[in-house]
């Protein structure tokens, strides 16, 4: 086997046999296929697709080239949630400890932000002391003691997906959907879990800018997830706008605290119950009531126990931006359209994003929104404040937001999109 004759078959449209995919996927995990090889697959793959025998393939072939994590000695069902990353998207947050709180193990492994969109491991570290790593027994430990973890996944898991994410990253490769979809299912079904609630968005701020597109990812991931015997549902959620009225590291860890306390934006609590009411019901747990947890303060008391276990201290005051700017509203009326990716874009180029791997992030960067799509604004309001502690950034945040938002006159027909648009199952 060669790695130019696996090119050449997926250039010149052909399938992939098994053989060949096990091949190329061993070779480059162990470094004997070389990082332009790679490249010229990759592109020739998001150019001319695989069909699902292939994309189950890869996926299994991503799987076998690390550890398999075995929840079975946890008394609780383990139920999880991945959401393919969006724009103000702070919902693992309430999320975890809210399942948690219903009787579920949730083991939750989790990424960093790239790009215009934010990573949970980013925010949950502006929690002074807490800590992403953990060894594969601190993981178990803080998941049965607390019910939830949420943690980095280990070196070990799907080793060939972490060099081949890292690759895509810088060859315009991340938006194939069978990379995607093999990317994020390789890491769930590796991670061992025994039921998964999908998040696919879609919109503006969204890998998936359209619902065909997003329809496609999720089907593909359930079929991988249920082919693994893990019970798998999606649902598509609208990423147009940005979740919740925060994007940045320490802002969206105080949303989610919110939230935990009673309170918080109406969007980021119900997309919270619909997701977890679907991880609930996959384990099993149909009685359970997640909106009874949230206002009785049961999930909150996991949320403490969880950040406490991994370091954090939950009473810590957050980091705070040392630089405010307000973006005021150009005219009065109804905004129609205030746009996630430029939002993200602008967030992330005042620091609360990295543009390399290796780069750090500010915890106090980000946007502050001030109205939401359907909101009547008056000419001159504040309708973003930017947060940095770099006030030279304020220029270049600002050149993406000249075409960020719509005002239409007052009495101006406006549907708002629902937050949970389509379910997969
Ligand atoms: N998230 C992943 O883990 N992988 C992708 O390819 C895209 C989003």
């Amino acid at each position: 086997m060669d790695a130019i004759s696996v090119i050449r078959t997926k250039r010149d449209r052909g399938e992939l046999t098994p053989e060949q995919i096990d091949w190329v996927i061993d070779a480059y995990t162990r470094g004997e296929v070389a990082d332009e090889q790679m490249s010229a697959l990759a592109m020739a793959i998001l150019l001319n697709g695989m069909n699902r025998t292939e994309i189950a393939r890869w996926t299994a072939a991503m799987i076998a080239s690390g550890e398999r994590m075995n929840f079975d000695a946890l008394s609780r069902p383990t139920t999880d949630k991945h959401s393919t990353g969006g724009v103000g998207d702070k919902i693992t947050l309430p999320l975890a400890p809210l399942v948690a709180a219903c009787g579920a193990a949730v083991p939750q492994l989790s990424g960093r932000g790239l790009g215009h969109t934010g990573g949970t491991l980013d925010k949950l570290e502006s929690i002074p002391g807490w800590r992403a790593h953990l060894s594969n027994a601190e993981m178990l430990n803080v998941l049965d003691t607390t019910g939830a973890v949420i943690c980095a996944a280990g070196d070990g898991l799907a080793p060939a997906d972490k060099k081949l994410y890292a690759l895509r990253d810088v060859t315009g490769t991340v938006e194939a959907i069978p990379l995607i979809a093999s990317s994020i299912m390789s890491k769930k079904i590796a991670e061992g879990t025994g039921a998964l609630v999908l998040d696919v968005k879609v919109g503006s701020g969204a890998f998936m800018k359209t619902i065909e597109d997003a329809r496609e990812l999720a089907s593909t991931m359930v079929a991988l997830g249920t082919d693994s015997g893990v019970r798998t549902v999606a649902l598509l959620t609208d990423m147009s706008t940005p979740l919740g009225l925060t994007a940045g590291n320490a802002l969206e860890v105080r949303e989610s605290v919110d939230v935990l306390a009673g309170g918080g934006p109406q969007d980021v609590i119900d997309l919270t119950l619909a997701l977890a009411r679907e991880m609930l019901d996959a384990a099993g747990l149909k009685d359970a009531d997640p909106e009874k947890a949230l206002a009785d303060g049961s999930a909150m008391d996991v949320w403490r126990r969880m950040i406490s276990a991994q370091g954090g201290d939950p009473d810590a005051t957050l980091p705070v931006a040392r630089e405010q700017h307000v973006v005021r509203a150009m005219s009065s009326g109804i905004l129609t359209r205030l746009d996630a990716y430029d939002i993200g874009v602008a967030a992330w180029r005042l620091g609360a994003g990295r543009a390399r791997k290796e780069d750090p992030v500010q915890a106090g960067a980000g946007i502050e929104l001030h109205a939401k799509p359907g909101d009547e604004v008056t000419a001159g309001q504040p309708l973003l404040t930017l947060h940095t502690d770099t006030p030279e950034k304020f220029d270049y945040a600002l050149k993406a937001l000249p075409d960020s938002y719509d005002i239409a006159p007052v009495g101006t027909p406006f549907a708002a999109t629902p937050v949970v648009r389509e379910r997969i199952a």
